[in-house]
């Protein structure tokens, strides 16, 4: 009895940590907040954008064969958010009466409360599209801009230009104006820097050299999440596997590692930079900032002197729209929106 026990003993335990040790890569892959993705969510990812892809190539093929002068572009808001749209009367009063030149489509994470009676009870007519989780510091929001994209160019050929915003983004300017200065630019804005302090760590968050080869160092590009593409750089995007493959692996420097400002700047870099103003278009305030979140705009601070300070930039063009604001500034936002939000 007792020498079978001793025995016993350690041979279930041995078989025990061989099962756990086969077993553990899928534990700890589907544990880990990095990897949410799942191989039937990348395949169903891949499915929307080989059909995004398919049905541009059709409708380009449509359009070369007619003879009636193309409509006027629309952009196409992709909303990307985890919790609900506190400034939705904000961008109400944005859109309204320019319901012929925009869509918008939202991506909310599963968890998020957002209503799914949104789109029908605004009236931005907003589209909730099929999302899936997604977490700070993983790829996991690479793929839901993604889709937004992928969703946007499925659902109505006419959207040319491709504004990533945030539950936390308020526009900055008129829709006209927006409208106007995208429809004349024919690129699409993206930030694109090669001398951030941390571009080291960045580029290691994955593990040392963990790029490699398809991503030498010089190659590594980062800049702001929030990006106007435009509908050449958008299909690019949706159809990219090999940068993908990288920027797809789980970060083991959580601190250094935000996928989505790594991959959107690297790939677009190294496409067409020609055709990409490398600057963003949302104006942000890192000033103070804590845990990589940025100053939160509260309601005492929101005035007309405050909206054209945030305008004002570095490039050819004004920002169009900030972040972040918390959600008391809203009343404070809609009281100046149309002496100031929305004159030019
Ligand atoms: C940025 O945020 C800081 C507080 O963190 C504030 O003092 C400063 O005025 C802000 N700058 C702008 C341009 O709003
Ligand atoms: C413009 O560039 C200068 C110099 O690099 C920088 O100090 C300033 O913060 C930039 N302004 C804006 C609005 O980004």
């Amino acid at each position: 009895m007792f020498s079978s026990s001793t025995l016993l003993y350690p041979l279930s335990l041995f078989l025990s940590l061989s099962l756990l040790f086969l077993l553990s890569p899928h534990i700890l892959l589907s544990s880990s907040r990095n990897n949410l993705l799942s191989t039937a969510d990348e395949l169903d990812d891949l499915s929307l954008f080989h059909r995004a892809a398919l049905s541009s190539s059709n409708t380009r093929r449509l359009i070369s064969l007619s003879h009636t002068p193309p409509p006027p572009p629309k952009i196409a808001f992709l909303f990307l958010t985890n919790s609900d749209l506190t400034f939705l009367p904000l961008w109400e009063t944005f859109f309204q009466g320019h319901e012929h030149l925009y869509n918008a489509y939202i991506h909310a994470d599963p968890s998020s409360t957002i209503s799914p009676l949104l789109s029908s009870s605004s009236s931005i007519n907003a589209k909730l599209i099929p999302s899936k989780k997604t977490a700070r510091a993983s790829p996991s929001l690479i793929s839901a801009e993604r889709r937004l994209i992928a969703r946007a160019i499925l659902d109505d050929p006419n959207n040319l230009y491709f504004a990533l915003v945030s539950q936390h983004c308020v526009p900055l300017h008129s829709f006209p104006y927006i409208h106007n200065h995208l429809s004349n630019s024919h690129r699409s804005f993206v930030e694109i820097l090669s001398d951030e302090p941390f571009l080291p760590n960045r580029y290691n968050a994955r593990g040392f050299d963990a790029l490699m080869p398809e991503i030498p160092y010089q190659d590594f590009r980062v800049g702001s999440q929030f990006f106007v593409l435009a509908k050449r750089h958008a299909l690019i995007v949706i159809q990219e596997r090999k940068l993908w493959r990288k920027f797809r692996l789980p970060c083991v420097d959580a601190e250094s590692c935000y996928p989505e400002e790594h991959y959107f700047p690297t790939l677009l870099s190294l496409e067409d930079p020609q055709g990409c103003s490398p600057f963003t278009l949302t104006r942000v305030n890192w000033t103070g900032s804590v845990d990589g979140h940025p100053h939160t705009y509260g309601a005492s601070e929101v005035s007309p002197q405050l909206i054209r300070m945030l305008r004002r930039s570095n490039s050819s063009l004004d920002y169009f729209f900030a972040r972040k604001f918390s959600p008391e500034s809203l009343q404070p936002l809609m009281e100046i929106a149309d002496d100031v939000i929305f004159r030019d």
